[in-house]
């Protein structure tokens, strides 16, 4: 397990989120990361990212929490290859869950690949349970599930 140090990102991130989108196979265009993250009101998109302990600190993964109605929506969640399967998935996860209590949402979802198996264990894990399949819901026509869970997030052991 790596245990990194878990921040809110701002303008100053955005060559460490084009880094990390540059070797993910899906990653917002750099014009949204721009203008999310050099916007004065992030209150639509709360980006937090997870940073290495090193004095580099660089970042290794970094999620964005939005709204829908009452509900937060965990719109992004990327690790970087190489710190997969440390447990950065599932603090940044957790950081997510804190900060959408803390703006007094009651659940979280998301919509996920179904291909996505590896992201569909991470949530089932995080408690989420499946709710509804959005058929061809991506532009490659792939279906979407739906998941969501009551906060605070727990692990299922
Ligand atoms: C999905 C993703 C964010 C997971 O991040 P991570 O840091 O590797 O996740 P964690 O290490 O916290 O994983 C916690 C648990 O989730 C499950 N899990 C995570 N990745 C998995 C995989 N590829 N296959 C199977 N189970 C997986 C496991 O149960 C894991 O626990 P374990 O390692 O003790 O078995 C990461 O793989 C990623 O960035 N993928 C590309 C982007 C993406 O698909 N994002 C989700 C879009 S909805």
């Amino acid at each position: 397990m790596y245990l990194p140090e878990i921040n809110f990102l701002t303008a100053n991130n955005i060559p460490d989120v084009l880094r990390i989108n540059a070797r993910a196979d899906y990653a917002w265009p750099e014009s949204v990361i721009r203008e999310d993250l050099q916007s004065s009101s992030q209150n639509e998109m709360t980006y937090i990212g997870a940073f290495a302990t090193t004095t580099e600190a660089p970042l290794l993964g970094y999620a964005v929490l939005g709204r829908e109605k009452r509900a937060g929506i965990l719109m992004l969640l990327i690790v970087d290859k190489d710190f997969q399967r440390q447990g950065v998935g599932t603090q940044l996860l957790l950081a997510v869950g804190d900060c959408a209590m803390y703006l007094h949402m009651r659940r979280l979802r998301l919509r996920v690949k179904k291909s996505n198996i590896g992201a569909i264990a991470l949530y089932s894990k995080m408690s989420f349970i499946s709710e509804t399949v959005r058929r061809g819901y991506y532009s490659t026509g792939e279906d979407a599930i739906e998941m969501s869970a009551a906060l605070p997030l727990k692990i299922k052991l």
